[in-house]
């Protein structure tokens, strides 16, 4: 790799131990990918937050690094942690969990990155522009930076984004390329789709077929949303390893992608169905959970007017970052989903949440990528519905 003078003296350990460090981490990656040269980032996300996913081990090598003055360069966001940071006692988490989970902010907070924890970064102030390189690890917000915005970024694991962050370059290569993102597959939709949670199983399925190669869609609805898109993204990312995928009239590369040799998938209404059937094999929920990825403020004001005037019987969450939460409780949103008996979470997610240590067994979600990942991390069963159903379940 052709590295800069700059680039080089940090590699040495001339600004220090942790920038050292992060450079080859990168340095190594740029190798064995066959990069070329560094790029300079206009941000990073970071994952692996959550005391649940990087548990004592994770929590020592923030702590390490935070000791030895590690710094960042670039606007550096955070994934979900495993709690709402402000109000876990409300929310009846664990305490032993808390304490091991602020240790791991306070981390954080030394290097100068933003105690923003959030899934959707983009919706929560950091909004990269069409073409801007950044290194992002959450598999959602890389899928709606690539793909809706246009920005360019691999799936970064949370190491790889830190050091990114740190040193503020990353190694170009993957989708920082012009060569690689083109589709591989055609995806024709001729099912209905209203719903984010209809999203949600499309992506689910489509995400299993193309595992992580490019889709490209036609057939989406002309009024598909950034709710929906970023649905349909998540899904993708969880049940195959999807980065980047277009759709004709939404996406802004769709036109101009080479569209050849793409091998076919066909999605109708008997798809949509059966994808129903597979993600919801559990009935009755005794969490329901609606924010994955992190809730809008559209979806956060339809949950709101569902549930107004209604007394639901069974825990209720709607997942968001703290800047939502923050304007929902202004709105008075919030009042009404807390008069109803539900809680707008902020900080954390269903999926990074030790629910299953708070003793849930069963969770109601529309979400395609929590349907994906709540059997295996929370050992929880799974209702999969549309937002009115979940509704309906939490006041039965
Ligand atoms: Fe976000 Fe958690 Fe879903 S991180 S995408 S809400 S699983």
């Amino acid at each position: 790799m052709h590295l800069t003078n700059e680039e080089e003296k940090v590699l040495a350990g001339e600004r220090g131990e942790v920038p050292a460090r992060s450079m080859r981490l990168l340095v190594k990656l740029g190798d064995i990918y066959g990069a070329e040269r560094m790029i300079p980032v206009g941000s990073a996300q970071v994952a692996g937050v959550s005391y649940k996913s990087i548990g004592d081990p994770g929590r020592d090598f923030l702590e390490d690094y935070a000791r030895l003055g590690a710094k960042v360069r670039v606007p550096t966001f955070l994934n979900p942690a495993g709690m709402d940071i402000e109000d876990w006692e409300g929310l009846r988490f664990p305490k032993r969990f808390a304490e091991q989970q602020l240790r791991i902010m306070e981390a954080f907070r030394k290097m100068g990155i933003i105690m923003s924890a959030s899934c959707t970064p983009y919706l929560a102030g950091n909004l990269p522009r069409f073409g801007e390189h950044i290194a992002w690890s959450e598999s959602s917000a890389v899928s709606f930076a690539n793909s809706v915005i246009g920005a360019r970024t691999n799936r970064e694991g949370g190491p790889s984004a830190l050091a990114a962050a740190i040193c503020g370059v990353t190694p170009d290569y993957g989708y920082h390329r012009d060569e690689n993102r083109h589709p591989h597959f055609q995806v024709n939709v001729s099912a209905g789709l209203g719903f984010s949670s209809d999203y949600g199983a499309l992506g689910w399925f489509v995400g299993k077929v193309v595992k992580d190669k490019i889709p490209h869609f036609t057939g989406l609805p002309e009024d598909a949303g950034t709710d929906e898109l970023k649905a349909l993204g998540a899904a993708m990312a969880a049940s195959g390893a999807v980065a980047l995928y277009h759709a004709e009239g939404l996406t802004p590369e769709a036109r101009w992608a080479r569209k050849e040799d793409l091998q076919t998938v066909d999605f109708g209404d008997r798809e949509l169905e059966e994808t129903y059937a597979k993600l919801s094999p559990a009935k009755d929920p005794d969490l329901v959970v609606i924010g994955c990825p992190h809730a809008s403020m559209k979806e956060i004001a339809r949950v709101a007017a569902l549930v107004d005037g209604k007394h639901l019987k069974r825990p209720l969450w709607v997942c968001t970052s703290r800047v939502m939460k923050e304007a929902a409780r202004r709105m008075g949103f919030a009042a009404i989903i807390e008069k109803a008996g539900g809680r707008i979470v902020a900080d954390t997610c269903m999926v990074v949440a030790p629910i299953e240590e708070m003793g849930f067994k069963t969770t109601g979600v529309n979400s395609g990528k929590a349907a994906s990942y709540l059997p295996g991390h929370c050992k929880q069963g799974v209702m999969y519905g549309r937002i009115e159903d979940l509704v309906e379940a939490a006041s039965k």
